[in-house]
């Protein structure tokens, strides 16, 4: 009778595995809905703060006067540790690139500018095999985020002028610091770089 039993758990243990959901790469990683969109990560503001830019731009048209976006990227605590490891990003990997609109005169503040509390723009590169790739989704004021298609000139860009797989390294500084150890910068890339700081070297 015990036999019986411990050989009938075994069996449903067996049947049951294979049909269990596949653990996420990273616990802080990707999430999806049913039908496949993005969730947007509403903690990534807890996450670690890779580099900010203000008014970058691909071309060298300028902004209208007055005018200034402030961009903030960061990346899942569990991504970042794995890179600080290797200088790749692990599968489970999200970049969440922030855009807010530049603000002056604003309390002590006389020069210069701070960001303000809107959020113009929310978009997230994901590295996640079981999706196929890296791929990019665009948060325009929702919660979820289908995958912008593999045409789009997002991928192109990133494929050639990142230069940690189809990530802009370039401009984050710690990151950038702990590729050029690790040696995982494109080779191609190495010449335009600046110099490395004396107490990297
Ligand atoms: C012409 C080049 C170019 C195109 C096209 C482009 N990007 Fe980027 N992207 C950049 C640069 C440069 C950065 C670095 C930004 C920074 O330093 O703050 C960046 C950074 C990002 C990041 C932060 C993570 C990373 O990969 O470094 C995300 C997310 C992102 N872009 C999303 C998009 C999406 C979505 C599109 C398409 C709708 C897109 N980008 C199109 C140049 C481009």
């Amino acid at each position: 009778m015990l036999r019986l039993s411990v050989a009938a758990a075994f069996a449903v243990v067996m049947f049951v595995a294979p049909l269990g959901k596949k653990p996420a790469a990273l616990p802080d990683g990707p999430r999806y809905t049913a039908n496949g969109q993005l969730l947007l990560p509403e903690d990534y503001p807890e996450w670690v703060h890779l580099g900010a830019g203000i008014d970058m731009s691909y071309t060298s048209a300028s902004l209208p006067a007055g005018h200034s976006v402030m961009n903030n990227v960061f990346v899942n605590p569990s991504a970042y540790r794995a890179f600080k490891q290797t200088g790749q990003w692990p599968d489970g990997t999200m970049l969440m690139l922030e855009n807010r609109a530049a603000q002056g005169d604003l309390s002590i503040n006389k020069l210069g500018r701070t960001e303000t509390p809107e959020v113009l723009g929310l978009e997230v590169h994901v590295k996640d095999a079981a999706h196929g790739g890296w791929g990019f989704y665009d948060f325009d004021q929702t919660k979820t985020a289908p995958l912008i298609e593999l045409t789009a000139a997002c991928y192109s860009c990133h494929q050639q002028h990142g230069i940690v797989d189809t990530t802009f390294v370039q401009f984050y500084p710690t990151a950038l610091g702990i590729a050029r150890q690790k040696g995982t910068i494109k080779p191609e890339f190495l010449k335009e770089l600046p110099p490395p700081p004396p107490a990297a070297q």
